[in-house]
């Protein structure tokens, strides 16, 4: 079964710590939203989508390169992110946006990312140690669970 995932990771590389633990247990091929570009998705039998949460959203580079991506009908898709409180479902819009290219939706992991971000920094951050080990061991779970 080939994997592909189109992400973006750029606060402390917390999604791309995720996916590499994913990796480790099934073959998948990562690439950022510029190398994507050039990259034949339909040729993978699995596409997954994955970001940080950066104000309050999912990564606005990773929707666009949903928005314009030609996946084909029933295109077996999951989603992936992280952030620094998980108080709401923030892959509602790429759910929704996969949904209308009529993707089948395997199903969407998220665990906390250490945050740095603004006022956060002056307290050490929060989230401290996340993704963790068990988060770590939560993503394992969750690839296996889904191909
Ligand atoms: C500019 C910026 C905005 C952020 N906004 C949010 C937010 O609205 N909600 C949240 O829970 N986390 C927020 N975070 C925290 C990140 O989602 C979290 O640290 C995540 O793990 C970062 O993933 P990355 O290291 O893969 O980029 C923000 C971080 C940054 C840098």
């Amino acid at each position: 079964m080939k994997i592909a995932v189109v992400y973006n990771s750029v606060h402390h590389k917390n999604t791309l710590k995720v996916l590499n633990a994913m990796r480790e247990e099934r073959e998948m091929d990562l690439f950022t939203v510029a190398q994507a570009k050039d990259v034949d998705l339909s040729a993978y039998d699995v596409v997954g989508f994955a970001s940080g949460i950066y104000m309050n959203k999912f990564d606005q580079s990773v929707l666009s390169f949903i928005g314009h991506a030609s996946l084909k009908t029933g295109q077996k898709v999951f989603i992936v992110y992280t952030c620094g409180v998980p108080y709401r479902d923030y892959a509602s819009k790429p759910r929704k946006m996969l949904k209308e290219k009529n993707c089948m939706l395997l199903g969407t992991f998220c665990c906390r990312g250490f945050d740095t971000f603004g006022p956060f920094a002056k307290i050490g951050g929060i989230a401290k140690g996340h993704p963790s080990e068990t988060d770590l061991r939560r993503a394992k779970y969750f690839i296996c669970d889904i191909t």
